[in-house]
């Protein structure tokens, strides 16, 4: 009923937890940069997001939205899963939001050399201490890569140098803001080799951002490729 999911991956930086509570009040430490409550969610998501019948692009879903949708039985489970899931962060202080995402428009139309587009591997960065909640509930999920399998783009020479021609100043304290002020430093490329893994269906994740004195390095991951024809797909994040 809702797509294929790998087997959650044994890393390092993955630490698995049995509840919400523990998922929330875990702290990063160490190699841990990824907090995982593996789930399998019964219920027929695929007929929430056939319902919404959303157009291109990224649409996000009020509760009055998903109240209003006549489903059946097995869809009522999934909008049950949904509702509970948003209660339950909501009830922590959490800001969920539930995104039906049917491709990205515009993908790349700002992208100067260095593509700052959710699709490329990115940390999330905030200026106090913060933290990102995923779940995907139906789709292509996001996927991540530890951080020894990463390099900055912005430190790849031919990269670099490009960054620095847009910039037209010196390798300086000045291009460093350059690169913050337009999130360049915040994309990462992959090294020879590296193995992504894959956050999965159903299953509610809590991953470092980068920020000022976060004990830990933030965790880089990209939203799932645009599959042509493939239906939207369903994700809270908070
Ligand atoms: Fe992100």
């Amino acid at each position: 009923m809702n797509d294929f999911s790998p087997p959650l991956p044994e890393l390092p930086c993955i630490r698995y937890v049995d509840s919400f509570e523990e998922l929330v009040s875990a702290r990063f430490s160490g190699p841990v940069n990824a907090l995982c409550w593996p789930r399998k969610l019964e219920g027929d998501f695929a007929e929430i997001v056939e319902k919404l019948r959303v157009g291109r692009g990224i649409t996000t879903i009020d509760e009055e939205t998903l109240a209003a949708l006549e489903l059946s039985p097995a869809g009522e489970v999934a909008r049950k899963s949904l509702l509970e899931d948003q209660a339950m962060m909501e009830a922590c202080g959490l800001l969920p939001v539930l995104d039906c995402i049917n491709g990205y428009v515009n993908l790349h139309e700002d992208d100067g050399p260095v593509s700052t587009h959710v699709q490329s591997y990115h940390v999330d960065s905030a200026t106090d201490e913060a933290d990102t909640y995923l779940c995907t509930y139906f789709g292509a999920s996001s996927e991540a890569l530890p951080n020894d399998q990463v390099i900055p783009k912005a430190e790849i020479p031919a990269l670099r140098a490009e960054l620095l021609a847009l910039h037209g100043g010196e390798d300086d304290e000045g291009f460093a803001e350059f690169l913050n002020e337009n999130f360049y430093d915040l994309h990462y490329a992959p090294l020879p080799g590296a193995e992504p893994w894959s956050f999965g269906v159903g299953n509610l994740w809590r991953i470092a951002c980068e920020y000022p004195g976060s004990p830990v390095p933030p965790c880089v991951h990209r939203a799932p490729d645009t599959i042509p024809g493939a239906p939207p797909r369903l994700l809270l994040i908070g």
